[in-house]
């Protein structure tokens, strides 16, 4: 372990605890939809949340910006803090002044959060003057220098384009842009690229990895594809059915996972001169919706190391899987599961 990480690992930027967020039940009442989530984010990190769709990423990551109640939810339980400050009990008012400077965050669908009336250059100026308070001919100026820190060629022409003007690979740097313009500590990016064809994606991921090393940003980088995480993130935790099912350093976790749901999103990686005709190792199932999570271990109807009568009743902790690794499995010391190499 580096110095670096140690001090990363020491005080975190980001400390998650035991987050629980429900939403309205068709019944009635509140239905959990993460359940206890715990994970760190050291400064100038970047941390991996994968899981198959529906997990509760994004419900994860809307808790960490306080957006939960905007989307009908509520965090029922459990603690956020950021850089030492609780985040779950911080009013509205103090939140305007904190997402912006202190963090930000992207979308799959980079278009939609782009307003379609106004030329990128005045939405990144809007920003930095609500957020940064420069004026008029500053705010402009930043406009250009990000879309340029971005690598939008001829920044200074382009910042008078609108929207609709840009492709969706050219719309996501817009948003990077827009977001890193107000100088945040977290950037949050939650299926960046997903929406994207792969040579684009290539470049976005190239291009948050430069904007990590020149400004030493922290990343929660959210996705459901875990050969990208790979290339991007030194810390991953895998989320399955609302809860953490393994976490640790991208190198433990992807050379030797130690939940089977983490084996089967490896082994559903495409290889490279495999051609095209095979096809990928899927988990079979599909993952249950939140109020129908099964009695026991939440993936153990999935799961082709399910001990009946064991896996199927009794609700599994975190335990240790590994020198920096912890997974959720009641057979992890009993079973052994094929992980793959990280260049
Ligand atoms: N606003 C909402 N109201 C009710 N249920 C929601 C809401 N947002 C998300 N959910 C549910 O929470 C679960 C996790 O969703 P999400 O965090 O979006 O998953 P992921 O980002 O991992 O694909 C899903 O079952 C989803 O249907
Ligand atoms: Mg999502």
């Amino acid at each position: 372990m580096t110095a670096r990480q140690q001090e990363a690992d020491a005080r975190p930027l980001l400390e998650i605890r035991d987050l629980t967020v429900e939403f309205p039940a068709p019944v009635g009442g509140w239905t959990p939809v993460v359940q206890r989530v715990s994970f760190t984010l050291g400064q100038g990190e970047s941390v991996a949340l994968v899981g198959e769709s529906g997990s509760g990423k994004t419900v994860t990551s809307l808790a960490v910006m306080g957006l939960t109640g905007v989307t009908g939810g509520r965090v029922a339980a459990g603690s956020v803090s950021f850089d030492g400050r609780e985040l779950t009990s911080l009013p509205e008012r103090e939140w305007r002044a904190l997402r912006g400077p202190g963090m930000g965050m992207i979308f799959q669908q980079p278009i939609r959060s782009l307003n379609p009336a106004y030329t990128v250059g005045d939405q990144i100026a809007e920003s930095v003057r609500r957020h940064l308070g420069l004026n008029r001919r500053a705010a402009r100026a930043r406009a250009i220098e990000m879309l340029d820190l971005v690598q939008i060629p001829r920044a200074a022409e382009r910042v008078d384009d609108y929207p609709h003007a840009f492709s969706g690979g050219m719309c996501q740097r817009v948003m990077i842009a827009m977001v890193m313009a107000c100088n945040p500590r977290l950037l949050i990016a939650d299926e960046p690229t997903t929406a994207l064809d792969v040579t684009v994606q290539e470049r976005i991921l190239r291009l948050l990895r430069d904007l990590q090393e020149q400004t030493g940003v922290s990343l929660l980088f959210v996705s459901h594809d875990l050969a990208v995480v790979a290339e991007l993130c030194q810390k991953v935790t895998v989320m399955y059915a609302g809860e953490v099912v393994e976490q640790g350093t991208a190198a433990d976790v992807f050379f030797r996972p130690g939940h089977p749901y983490t084996s089967g999103l490896l082994a559903a990686i495409p290889k490279p001169g495999l051609g095209t005709g095979r096809r990928l190792a899927t988990i079979p199932g599909s993952i249950p919706a939140p109020g129908l999570w099964p009695e026991g271990c939440r993936f153990h109807l999935r799961c082709p190391h399910r001990e009946p009568g064991r896996c199927d009743s009794v609700r599994p902790d975190l335990v240790p899987a590994g020198p920096s690794a912890q997974a959720r499995c009641l057979r992890v010391s009993e079973i052994d599961l094929q992980g793959v190499t990280v260049a």
